[in-house]
């Protein structure tokens, strides 16, 4: 068993007051939820795997102008990005998008490119703005740790098996995320079969907190004090929450997908990869029930992200659940409406609190 963790770890590697990582979210983590949260004592993350580098440096200007605490930035790993451009989409697959563009008054997409921007020229920006923390999913590549660290700058990264986090701590990352199987979003599995790698944080963290030679950051189904407490136990320097911000207002997640996720149960959330091409988790809807139900093969990522993109977008536009991407893990019933301060607030003081409780409760 390895040493109970170090809570200064985090909080010196990073400069924050509380190791509490709010998950950079592509789409659903904007500047107003950044700033909010390193504001209130933790990391907060801006998911920038969308951005056109402008963009980016734009909203990293707006971080920068509105709070002067550390922050962290994600990007998707260049590897997960090259696209096969060959790649055309099944004729099962075409008669439901056509189906469903006909519903929507839509015209099918007639060509496909990626959803995402060129993650290199995005890692410019942030050398180029000394972003203090970089964090990759779907894996990172060994010149990009080296750039991140000749630049003076932090690099971490999402594992969901004790092989792949064993892998990123050679590779010399600065925190390791260990992302169980409870995650909503896209899993981070970067080596073999997402199935083989679909292991819930109670298993993954003190495996990986074993394995590897630098903080684990814990992250999946993570809501609330009793969540943040047991990851501690596990042997976590810091946790990473993604779903419990998704009920906050600075997220401003699409009217139709916050009602979703108030009305859903655990049960609700499946891991697909349906959506975009690569297994994520998120609220079961008749997309996803009807694109699994298709006997061929899927497009690539992110070129099926691509495919269901108009489809997804009228829908969010006309509040209709049926078409969506809805992220969500599956703590999803606990989640709160509440501003990220409030919920910043309440999280370090229940912690605290639970935390006393459990050192005076006899053994
Ligand atoms: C809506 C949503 C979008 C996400 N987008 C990203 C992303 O762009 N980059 C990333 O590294 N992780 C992303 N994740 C995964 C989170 O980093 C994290 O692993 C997850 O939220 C933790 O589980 P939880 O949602 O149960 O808290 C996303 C998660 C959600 C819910």
């Amino acid at each position: 068993m390895a040493a109970s963790p170090d809570p200064q770890s985090l909080r010196t590697l990073f400069a924050i007051q509380h190791p509490i990582l709010q998950a950079p979210m592509a789409g659903a983590s904007p500047v107003e939820l950044v700033c909010a949260v390193s504001e209130a004592g933790g990391l907060g993350g801006l998911g920038a795997a969308a951005l056109p580098p402008d963009t980016l440096r734009a909203q990293l200007r707006a971080i920068r102008q509105r709070s002067g605490r550390p922050f962290n930035v994600n990007l998707f790993a260049p590897a997960s990005q090259r696209i096969d451009t060959a790649a055309r989409p099944g004729p099962q697959a075409m008669a439901l998008i056509r189906h469903y563009s006909e519903a929507l008054d839509l015209e099918p997409p007639a060509t496909l490119e990626s959803p995402f921007a060129d993650p290199e020229a995005q890692l410019q920006v942030l050398l180029d703005e000394r972003v203090p923390v970089i964090s990759f999913h779907f894996g990172v590549e060994a010149a990009h740790v080296q750039a991140i660290h000749d630049a003076g700058l932090l690099v971490i990264c999402s594992a969901t098996t004790v092989e792949e986090a064993v892998a990123l701590d050679r590779l010399g990352v600065d925190a390791v995320i260990a992302q169980g199987s409870e995650a909503g979003g896209h899993r981070g599995t970067f080596d073999g079969d997402y199935r083989e790698a679909l292991i819930g944080t109670l298993a993954l963290v003190p495996q990986v907190v074993d394995a590897v030679s630098v903080p684990v950051i814990a992250a999946g189904g993570i809501m609330d004090a009793r969540g943040i407490v047991a990851c501690r136990a596990l042997g976590a320097a810091g946790v990473q929450l993604g779903t419990a911000f998704l009920g906050c207002p600075e997220a401003g997640i699409a009217p139709v997908w916050l009602e979703q996720l108030k009305a859903a149960s655990p049960s609700d959330t499946t891991v697909t990869a349906v959506m975009s091409g690569k297994p994520a988790r998120g609220l079961r809807n008749r997309y996803i029930n009807e694109m699994e139900a298709i006997d061929e093969p899927l497009l690539p990522y992110p070129l099926q992200y691509a495919l269901s993109g108009p489809i997804r977008r009228e829908a969010v536009r006309r509040n209709l659940p049926d078409f969506p991407a809805m992220w969500s893990g599956q703590g999803v019933a606990m989640l709160e409406e509440t501003s990220a301060a409030a919920l910043m607030e309440k999280l370090v003081r229940e912690s605290q609190a639970l935390l006393a409780d459990l050192a005076a409760a006899p053994a």
